[in-house]
């Protein structure tokens, strides 16, 4: 398939983001804004040199680069216009569901309260609600290299807000903090109504999927790439019909994978897994759902029934209820089926 065509499909796909940190999509630009209007220098002179140190060698070089632009943000209106700015930018990708990430610990443990944090990112969610039809749920991930019980406290301080809140997760450094270290904590989570997910597998080894799957009890699985080393595991995904949320450009970026060539998505489709594709922390790894569609078809040679597959199996596994998941994969496959005729 030609660039032009294969960019202008894609675009044209409904769909949904599954795998989407609040905190990675804040964009240098607006990062120098924000630390503007709040007397706050940056360590970086320009935008420009500040994109020069988005070169990362593994997980943790980015994760603390993550977290010193996230010191940037100290208001509720400073996570409203990060919310917001990202929502208009799927918007303009035809993304039509989302279900966001937002760490409350780093906002926290530098003293900005919760209910900061949660305001401005619901504001700005129910705004793209009413005016761009983007539905959405919200997910608050544990960060894993704090304790269990640094966890509890953050559960604690969510309970007011839990009709906002749909699920946890668990994210940060993976590697030496395997799912089992949050086994409490995801089990009062859960019997507190939230739904559970879990990064497993992106660095880490396929045990800390069966751990996720198995101690934490998760539904879905963020990346999880490592599956592939392990047959029964990849049968108990089949047969569970657990979602994988993988994120391509954030695989190339973090060095999970050397080349987009070698990346799992299509091994994974063609077993009957339920991969999909989103952007992670798109403002470090360069580029929004399109371009992670994009770069894995070049890649990969997917064609339209792949691509196909990934758009529906995100609405597949999604939080939608079963009706409305139904009205997005029928709206997928007329899609597809209008551009084939
Ligand atoms: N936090 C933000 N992005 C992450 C990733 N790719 N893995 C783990 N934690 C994260
Ligand atoms: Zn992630």
């Amino acid at each position: 398939m030609e660039s032009s065509e294969l960019k202008k499909i894609i675009q044209g796909i409904p769909k949904a983001e599954l795998h989407l940190h609040i905190e990675g999509s804040f964009e240098p630009e607006l990062m120098f804004e924000i630390a503007k209007r709040n007397n706050i220098t940056l360590d970086y002179d320009s935008v420009a040199s500040l994109k020069k140190a988005y070169k990362f060698n593994n997980l943790q070089e980015f994760l603390d680069l993550y977290y010193i632009g996230a010191q940037v943000l100290l208001h509720e209106q400073d996570f409203y216009d990060l919310t917001w700015a990202y929502l208009k930018k799927v918007h303009s990708q035809n993304v039509v569901h989302v279900e966001v990430f937002f760490d409350p610990q780093t906002h926290t443990d530098r003293g900005i309260p919760f209910e900061v944090v949660i305001n401005g990112i619901y504001k700005a969610l129910e705004k793209a609600k009413d005016e761009l039809n983007i539905s959405y749920k919200l997910i608050m991930s544990y960060l894993r290299h704090l304790s269990e019980e640094e966890a509890f406290k953050t559960l604690e301080s969510s309970l007011p807000f839990k009709h906002w809140i749909d699920g946890v997760g668990l994210d940060s450094s993976e590697k030496g903090n395997p799912p089992s270290k949050f086994t409490k904590v995801f089990k009062a989570s859960a019997d507190e109504g939230y739904k559970l997910v879990a990064h497993a597998g992106e660095e880490g080894p396929a045990e800390y999927i069966w751990e996720a799957l198995d101690v934490l009890h998760v539904q879905r699985i963020d990346h999880g790439n490592r599956c592939l080393d392990d047959a029964v595991l990849v049968q108990r995904l089949i047969q569970e019909k657990i979602g994988l949320t993988l994120c391509p450009l954030s695989n190339i970026a973090l060095k999970v994978i050397q080349k987009m060539q070698d990346h799992p998505v299509l091994k994974m489709l063609d077993k009957g897994i339920l991969a999909t594709i989103h952007s992670d922390d798109p403002a470090y790894f360069g580029g929004y759902m399109n371009e992670n569609y994009y770069e894995t078809a070049k890649a990969l040679n997917l064609n339209k029934h792949h691509l196909m597959q990934l758009a529906i199996n995100a609405f597949e596994v999604s939080w939608l209820d079963p009706e409305t998941k139904e009205k997005h994969i029928s709206e997928v496959q007329n899609y597809f089926s209008a551009l084939s005729s």
